[in-house]
């Protein structure tokens, strides 16, 4: 069956992106029936810009996106196959994993690629994307202190030790480097015993994975030395969250993850409530909102802790200011400095 011709035509602009040239090799890795149009789709576009492109699928675990048991897990065969290419596309959610890191540490780049097609398309990425992202990396690099606060309540304080800084811009074409398509944004974390504060996640913010939803109550979360000590408030979603957190029996779970903000113009806040296609979407529109900042809790290995734990929680939050060293990044959501913004946004 031919590829569609539209979504070759956009998974060759993101492979441009990634600037694919002739003779690379490219690994497309999928899962049972999964995304098997994607691949197909990137085939096809791959072969256009004269790469050399192969498909690797393989048997799907049941509820592997996201998270440690992956449908790679075990294949050794296709690990090494990963490993021996330029570029890797994946299909699957191998996020944060050691299958991950094993494949990007022998050289490939990596691409993660499962939003839907609408999403791909609106929030196709660019390189002035990629300057404002690496801007705002530069400043995250300096900082020892951020403070974030909001006209609901929130005022809570990160102090730095010496985790990653990670600036995502959809697409890459450096050798070993991740990211996923789309979203533009940057990320880093705490000291393990270094937040403190009040976070009010309030009305209208969202709880992405596994709730994928808006809050409808604020719900106030209490923060001592890098630990969740109180969940008030929040009605349905409150309790929710509660429950959701206790149910890992775990202290580590109520730790303070990564926390950064959003700089992609073309994500939509209101994407989860107003689109049939949120159905199958991981929640990068809010991830990645123009402005926002994006809270975490759980984990935090990807920027080179110790908390390995499974409760991680992503919660963008809208309107807030975010000071950096005292600098203003961010006001009532409104984002300052010159280098990272759109004109005329
Ligand atoms: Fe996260």
């Amino acid at each position: 069956m031919a590829a569609d011709k539209a979504m070759v035509e956009l998974f060759r602009k993101e492979l441009e992106l990634c600037k694919v040239k002739s003779g690379e090799r490219i690994g497309i890795l999928s899962e049972g029936r999964v995304r098997i149009d994607y691949a197909e789709a990137f085939l096809a576009a791959a072969q256009e810009l004269g790469a050399d492109p192969f498909h690797l699928n393989v048997l799907k675990r049941p509820g592997s996106f996201p998270g440690p048991g992956n449908s790679l897990r075990g294949h050794h065969a296709a690990i090494e196959a990963l490993k021996n290419t330029d570029l890797v596309i994946d299909l699957i959610g191998l996020i944060w994993s050691k299958e991950q890191t094993a494949i990007t540490s022998a050289g490939p780049r990596m691409l993660l690629v499962v939003e839907p097609i609408e999403v791909l398309s609106r929030m196709l990425s660019s390189p002035d994307s990629r300057r404002r992202v690496e801007a705002g990396v530069r400043i995250l690099k300096e900082a020892r202190e951020m403070r974030v606060t909001s006209p609901g309540g929130t005022d809570v304080t990160y102090r730095f030790g010496n985790f990653k800084v990670v600036g995502q811009y959809g697409f890459t074409d450096e050798p070993g480097r991740w990211d996923a398509w789309p979203g533009s944004f940057l990320w880093t974390g705490a000291r393990e015993d270094g937040v403190d504060g009040t976070v009010v996640i309030d009305a209208g913010d969202m709880l992405l994975d596994p709730f994928m939803r808006y809050v409808s109550a604020p719900i106030t979360l209490t923060i001592r030395a890098g630990l969740i000590t109180e969940i008030a408030g929040g009605g349905l979603e409150g309790a929710l969250l509660r429950d959701y957190m206790k149910s890992f029996r775990d202290p580590r779970a109520y730790a303070v993850s990564h926390i950064g903000w959003g700089l992609d113009e073309n994500a939509s806040w209101t994407f989860m409530s107003t689109s049939p296609a949120a159905a199958h979407s991981v929640g990068q529109d809010g991830r990645a909102y123009y402005g926002n900042v994006l809270f975490s809790t759980g984990p935090n290995i990807e920027v080179g802790g110790s908390n390995d734990t499974e409760c991680h929680l992503d919660i963008p939050l809208k309107g807030c200011s975010l000071f950096l060293d005292g600098r203003q990044i961010l006001k009532d959501g409104v984002i300052i400095p010159e280098e990272m913004r759109v004109p005329g946004r």
